[in-house]
């Protein structure tokens, strides 16, 4: 059994095989949120393959302007900046391909597998391992960058009250903690694979791999897009990463957007 380690940026950058992202590595014992700094060096004229890791997060960001649980030391925050040249409409295929990455890195050290729920939810036993936040950010020269905002919940041994009965840790699930900086590594070389290969074949080759991952088609699912209320079975993805639902009533819809939350 690894032990858990303490974030190295010279060890991580030295291990890194990739070739478009990790130009330039940056680990920070703390920070307000990796996707804010991210943004912030875009602006100061970072360019594509930046990675920034922190120990701790003071601010972290998720979907819907909610918090981030980011305990010092037990989990892997980490932003990511992309700048591809790339219609605005196929950028969501960017969640898919990190969420497809993400859970990808994690099953090479986790038993039982961890799962994807549309768009880029990490599950492991029906509970949130991780997630995803893609934000996109000009900057002064008119460049669209894209920040890969990518958290993980790995060596927790408990959460917040209020966390408990939804989140769960590679830890919790094993019973051992697992080595972070492996599994960083991993995550960054799968991220620049999927990367190299959406380029290429777009979003179908991204919505392939990534409905591989998921157990949520012909699950019935509530899916909640702004203030409407959606009941159905999930499908599948459609040829825009959209996930499409059949209601009660047999109509199909596809969303591009909303939460989903899965009966069971
Ligand atoms: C979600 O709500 O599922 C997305 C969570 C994304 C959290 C990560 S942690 C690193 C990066 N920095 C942030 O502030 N948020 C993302």
């Amino acid at each position: 059994m690894s032990e858990p380690s303490m974030l190295d940026a010279a060890v991580l950058q030295s291990n890194l095989d990739s070739i478009l992202i990790g130009e330039k590595l940056l680990v920070f014992q703390e920070t307000a949120s990796t996707n804010d700094l991210a943004k912030t060096y875009f602006q100061e004229g970072a360019v594509q393959g930046l990675i920034l890791i922190a120990d701790r997060q003071t601010d972290g960001k998720g979907r819907f302007g909610r918090s981030w649980h980011s305990e010092s030391e037990v989990g892997i925050y980490t932003s990511i900046l992309l700048v591809p040249d790339l219609p605005v409409e196929t950028l969501s295929g960017l969640s898919l391909l990190a969420g497809v990455a993400v859970v990808t890195a994690v099953n090479e050290f986790s038993h039982p597998n961890a799962s994807l729920k549309w768009p880029n939810d990490i599950l492991l036993n029906g509970k949130k391992l991780g997630g995803v936040l893609c934000e996109t950010v000009r900057n002064p020269q008119g460049q669209t960058g894209v920040v890969v905002g990518i958290g993980i919940n790995v060596n927790h041994n408990s959460f917040p009250e209020k966390l408990r009965s939804i989140a769960t840790s590679i830890h919790l699930e094993m019973g051992h903690p697992i080595d972070r900086q492996a599994l960083i590594l991993s995550l960054l070389h799968h991220l620049d694979r999927e990367y190299q290969d959406f380029l290429i074949t777009g979003i179908p080759g991204i919505t392939a791999k990534w409905s591989q991952h998921t157990k949520m088609f012909g699950s019935s699912i509530t899916l909640i897009k702004g203030k409407t209320r959606i009941h159905g079975t999930a499908l599948q993805l459609d040829e825009k990463g959209n996930l499409v639902i059949r209601t009660p009533e047999g109509n199909t819809m596809a969303f591009d957007s909303g939460e989903v939350t899965m009966e069971s």
